[in-house]
C-alpha cells in the first residue's frame, strides 16, 4: 500500500479512543485484506480513506467518507456531524455506543489486570442529548480568511471552527446564546484572536447551565487588544427568551499564547460569577473555571456508583484526591469522621469550602495544592482514598506516596482508561488487587467514557 493513495475497506472494530481497525477491500491481491488504522470510523461501515502514514509495516489512513453506513447507525445526527470534531458516535444507536465503549475499556483493563477484575459492565447516561452543563466555544473562521465563526473545532483541525448553532449535546439555550453573541460581534466586525499571529480580540465563549436549577453563566473571553463595553451585549442577552435564566454575564481577559481558556482577569458585567447545581440532594456553587462534571445527571450515576464502591465511611477518615469542587468529598462526608479534599485550582477549593458550609457539613477540609506536595503536609492518615485525577492519571511520585499510606480500600475513577491501566500496573506491583470495576458513560455521542475500579490491598 502506498502513502497518498486512496483505498476502500470495512471497519471491523474500533480501539479506544477512536481508532478504527479497517480491513482493505481491493482488486489488487497484495492490498486486499491488509489492516489499516483509520480514526473516527464506526464498526460496520465501508469507508474510503487515504493512507497518510506508513511506519514499520503498519499503515494509518485518514477517513474520507463512509461509502456504506454501518447497521448500527440508526440514530439521528445533527447537520454538523462528521465536520465538527465534537462527536464521533452520534449516528450510532445509544445501546450500541455503550457496547463499543464497554468492550474497549474491558479490553484495556484485561491487558494489565491479572485474574478476575469483577467487571460489572457499563452504566449509561440518563439522557443522551442536551446533557452537557458546560460548553466552551471558540471564535475563529471556518476556513482561512473566511467570515467570523463561533463554535467547535472542525474534526482534525487546530484552526478551523464550525459554528454549531443547534448542537445536540446541549439544549436550545446554548444555541440562542451562541447566536446572539455571534451576531453581535459579526455585525460590529470585531476580529477574532489569531492563534498564529496572536493578534485579534475574540477568543472563547463559555456557557454553563445547571440542569436542576436552570441557572446560566455566560463568559466572553477576549484579549486586551481592544476595549469594548459589553453592556450592549449584556442587554441583548438579557432579552433572550430562554428556558433557563442568565444569572451572570462575565468578561474574562486572556492574553496568553496558549489556546486554552485561561483566566487572567474577570469582570462581572451583570449578576454574579457562579451558578448553583444540585446533585444527589447536595447543592454546589460552580464558578466559570472550576472543574465540575459536565453531565449533571450522568454525574449522579457516577457518584452513586463511587459511593457504592467506597462502602461505609462511618467514623472513617477519607481522602478525596483531585477533588474539584468537592463533590465526592461531600457525598461521602455525612457519616465519615473527616473528609480531606486536595485540589490544585484555588477557585475550585474556595467553591468546595463554601459548598460544604452550604450543605451543612462541618467535617470536610479542602486543601489547595498539588497532590504530590500536599500529601507531605497532611497530619491525618486516611482509612479510604478516592482518586479522580485528570486525563493523564497520577504523577508517579504522587502514586508512590498514595500507596505508602497502605489503606485497605481505594476507589480510582478515571476519564482515560489507558492512564488508569498504566497506574494499575504500579498499584498491582505494590500489593493492590482490582476487585470490582465498571464504566459509566457520561458523554453520549463522543468517544469519551469514565471507568472506575475498587482496589483492595491483598495482605490487609
Ligand atoms: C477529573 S477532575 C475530578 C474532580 C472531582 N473529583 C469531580 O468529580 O468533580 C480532576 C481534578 O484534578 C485537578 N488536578 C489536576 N492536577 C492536579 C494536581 N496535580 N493536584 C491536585 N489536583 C489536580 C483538576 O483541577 C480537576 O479539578
Amino acid at each position: 500500500m502506498k502513502k497518498g493513495l486512496i483505498y476502500e475497506g470495512m471497519v471491523e472494530s474500533v480501539d479506544f479512543p477512536n481508532k478504527g481497525c479497517v480491513r482493505v477491500v481491493s482488486d489488487e491481491p497484495e492490498d486486499n485484506g491488509e489492516k489499516v488504522v483509520v480514526k473516527n470510523a464506526i464498526p460496520g461501515q465501508k469507508i474510503r480513506f487515504m493512507v497518510n502514514k506508513k511506519r514499520g509495516g503498519k499503515c494509518e489512513g485518514r477517513f474520507l467518507e463512509a461509502i456504506e453506513k454501518s447497521p448500527i447507525e440508526t440514530a439521528e445526527r445533527c447537520q454538523y456531524f462528521g465536520v465538527c470534531g465534537g462527536c464521533t458516535y452520534q449516528s450510532v444507536a445509544y445501546e450500541e455506543q455503550l457496547k463499543i465503549k464497554c468492550k474497549q475499556i474491558e479490553d484495556i483493563l484485561s491487558e494489565v489486570i491479572t485474574g478476575d477484575f469483577g467487571f460489572e459492565g457499563i452504566l449509561g447516561s440518563p439522557v443522551h442529548t442536551a446533557y452537557r452543563n458546560k460548553m466552551e466555544f471558540s471564535f475563529g473562521d471556518e476556513e482561512k480568511g473566511g467570515e467570523l465563526a463561533l463554535g467547535l473545532h472542525k474534526r482534525n483541525s487546530m484552526y478551523d471552527i464550525v459554528t454549531v448553532d443547534g448542537c445536540k449535546i446541549v439544549d436550545e439555550d446554548y444555541s440562542k446564546i451562541l447566536s446572539c453573541v455571534y451576531e453581535y460581534f459579526k455585525a460590529k466586525d470585531i476580529p477574532y484572536f489569531h492563534k498564529t499571529t496572536h493578534e485579534g480580540y475574540l477568543r472563547h465563549l463559555l456557557v454553563r447551565k445547571a440542569v436542576k436549577t436552570k441557572q446560566i453563566l455566560v463568559d466572553v473571553v477576549t484579549s486586551t487588544q481592544l476595549h469594548m463595553d459589553m453592556s450592549e451585549l449584556a442587554e441583548k442577552l438579557s432579552k433572550l427568551e430562554l428556558d433557563g435564566e442568565i444569572v451572570g454575564f462575565l468578561h474574562t481577559f486572556n492574553d496568553s499564547i496558549a489556546d486554552v481558556v485561561k483566566n487572567e482577569k474577570t469582570e462581572i458585567v451583570f449578576g454574579r460569577d457562579y451558578i448553583e447545581e444540585e446533585l444527589l440532594g447536595l447543592t454546589f456553587k460552580i464558578s466559570a473555571f472550576s472543574f465540575f462534571q459536565t453531565n449533571s445527571l450522568g454525574a449522579e450515576v457516577l457518584y452513586s456508583k463511587a459511593r457504592d464502591y467506597v462502602g461505609t465511611t462511618k467514623d472513617k477518615v477519607v481522602f478525596d484526591l483531585y477533588s474539584g469542587t468537592g463533590t465526592i468529598a461531600q457525598m461521602l462526608a455525612p457519616v465519615a469522621k473527616k473528609v480531606i479534599g486536595v485540589e490544585i485550582v484555588e477557585e475550585a477549593v474556595e467553591a468546595a469550602k463554601e459548598n460544604a458550609i452550604l450543605n451543612g457539613l462541618s467535617n470536610c477540609e479542602f486543601i489547595a495544592d498539588d497532590v504530590l506536595k500536599a500529601l507531605d503536609n497532611i497530619a491525618d492518615k486516611p482509612d479510604i482514598i478516592v482518586l479522580d485525577p485528570p486525563r493523564d492519571g497520577i504523577h508517579p511520585k504522587a502514586l508512590e506516596k498514595i500507596i505508602d499510606y497502605g489503606v485497605k480500600n481505594m476507589v480510582y475513577i478515571s476519564c482515560k482508561p489507558t492512564s488508569l491501566a498504566r497506574d494499575l500496573v504500579v498499584l498491582q506491583e505494590r500489593g493492590y488487587k482490582v476487585v470490582k470495576s465498571c464504566c459509566v458513560d457520561m458523554f453520549p455521542g463522543t468517544y469519551h467514557c469514565e471507568s472506575m475500579v475498587l482496589l483492595q490491598r491483598e495482605n490487609s
